[in-house]
C-alpha cells in the first residue's frame, strides 16, 4: 500500500475511524462482489464475447469455464453447445444463490455442474479431461504475472491430449501504455447500485498509481464497497486493494513456450485478443 493514511482521508475514501490495515486483498471472495456483479446484469446482456465465437469453431464435447460468475456466460455456452458437457468452477461461494435464480430464468443452465471452489488452489475440484478451457471476460489479468505457470500447469493438467485453453487479454502496446496509463491515474468511478425495496450499495474504484514493466503494466486501484440500508445509514462497508496486469502481447506471445503451451490462433478483430492455446506434451 503506497498510499498514506493522511493521503486516503484527502481523497475521501476513509471514515473518520478507517485505517489503512483495513485494506484486504480478497475482492473475490465477498458477498459484495457477488451482489455487484449479479446486479450488472442487465448492461451485462450487451456485452459482446469475442470467446464465443472461436470456442464454437472447435466443436468441443466437455468444457470447463473458470471464473464462471452467476451463469452469464455459462449460459451461451450452453445456447452454442448443444451435446457438450459443460462445467463452471467459481471461487466466490456468494454466486451460488444468483445461479440458482438465473437458473430459474434460464433453464438451459439445469444440465450444468457448477463448483464453488478456488480452481488454482483446490483438490477437490477433480474432474479432468476438458477438450476446451475457457477463461473469459480479460479475467486473467487479474492474475499477476508471477502466478502464470500455476495457472497454466493446473490448467494442463485438466485438458485432454489436444484440449484447448481459450481465453481474451486486453489489448495494450508498449508505444500506447505510458499514454493510456496516466489517463486512468488518479481516475475515480463509482456506481450507486439501488435495489428496489431494499439496501443500496456504493461501489468506489479510485486507480492509485501504475507500474510500468518490460512485460507490460501493473495498475493498482483502491476499492470500497459500501452498503446502506434504505435511509442511507451505513451498515457495511468493505476496503480492498486490488491489481490488474496488461501484459504486452509482444512479450506474451513468446512467453507462451515457457509455459509450456503452444499459439493455435490468435483473433485480434475484437476489442480484445482471443488466444486459443494447446500444451506442448
Ligand atoms: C470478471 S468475472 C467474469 C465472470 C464470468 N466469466 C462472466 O463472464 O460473466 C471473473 C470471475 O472469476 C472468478 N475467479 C477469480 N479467481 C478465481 C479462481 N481462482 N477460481 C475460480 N474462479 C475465480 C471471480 O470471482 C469472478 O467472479
Amino acid at each position: 500500500m503506497q498510499y498514506s493514511l493522511d493521503k486516503l482521508k484527502e481523497l475521501g475514501l476513509l471514515l473518520e475511524h478507517e485505517n489503512v490495515a483495513d485494506f484486504r486483498s480478497d475482492f473475490y471472495n465477498t458477498k459484495l462482489w457477488a451482489e455487484v456483479f449479479w446486479s450488472r446484469k442487465y448492461s451485462h446482456e450487451r456485452r459482446l464475447d469475442p470467446e464465443i465465437d472461436v470456442v464454437k469453431k472447435y466443436n468441443p464435447k466437455k468444457v470447463l469455464e473458470i471464473g464462471s460468475g452467476y451463469g452469464r456466460f455459462t449460459l451461451k455456452l450452453t445456447r452454442i453447445l448443444e451435446d457438450a458437457s459443460i462445467h463452471g468452477v467459481e471461487t466466490c461461494t456468494h454466486f451460488k444463490k444468483y445461479v440458482d435464480i438465473y437458473t430459474k430464468d434460464n433453464p438451459k443452465l439445469m444440465d450444468v455442474t457448477f463448483s464453488f471452489v478456488d480452481f488454482f488452489n483446490n483438490e477437490e475440484f477433480t474432474e479432468k479431461n476438458f477438450d476446451q478451457i475457457i477463461l473469459p471476460m480479460n479475467t486473467l489479468s487479474s492474475f499477476p504475472l508471477e502466478t502464470y505457470p500455476q495457472i497454466f500447469e493446473k490448467v494442463k493438467d485438466h485438458l485432454t491430449k489436444d484440449g484447448k485453453f481459450i481465453f481474451s487479454t486486453h489489448k495494450g502496446s508498449p508505444e500506447k501504455i505510458e499514454e493510456y496509463l496516466k489517463h486512468y491515474l488518479e481516475r475515480y468511478s463509482s456506481e450507486m447500485i439501488l435495489r428496489w425495496g431494499i439496501d443500496r450499495i456504493l461501489v468506489e474504484d479510485f486507480n492509485t498509481d501504475y507500474e510500468v514493466k518490460n512485460y507490460g503494466a501493473k495498475i493498482n486501484s483502491l476499492k470500497v464497497n459500501t452498503r446502506f440500508d434504505f435511509n442511507y445509514s451505513i451498515i457495511e462497508r468493505n476496503l480492498f486493494t486490488f491489481h490488474r496486469e496488461y501484459i504486452f502481447h509482444e512479450f506474451f506471445d513468446n512467453y507462451i513456450r515457457k509455459l509450456n503451451f503452444e499459439i493455435v490462433e490468435k483473433d485480434s478483430s475484437s476489442h480484445s485478443n482471443v488466444y486459443v492455446l494447446q500444451a506442448i506434451r
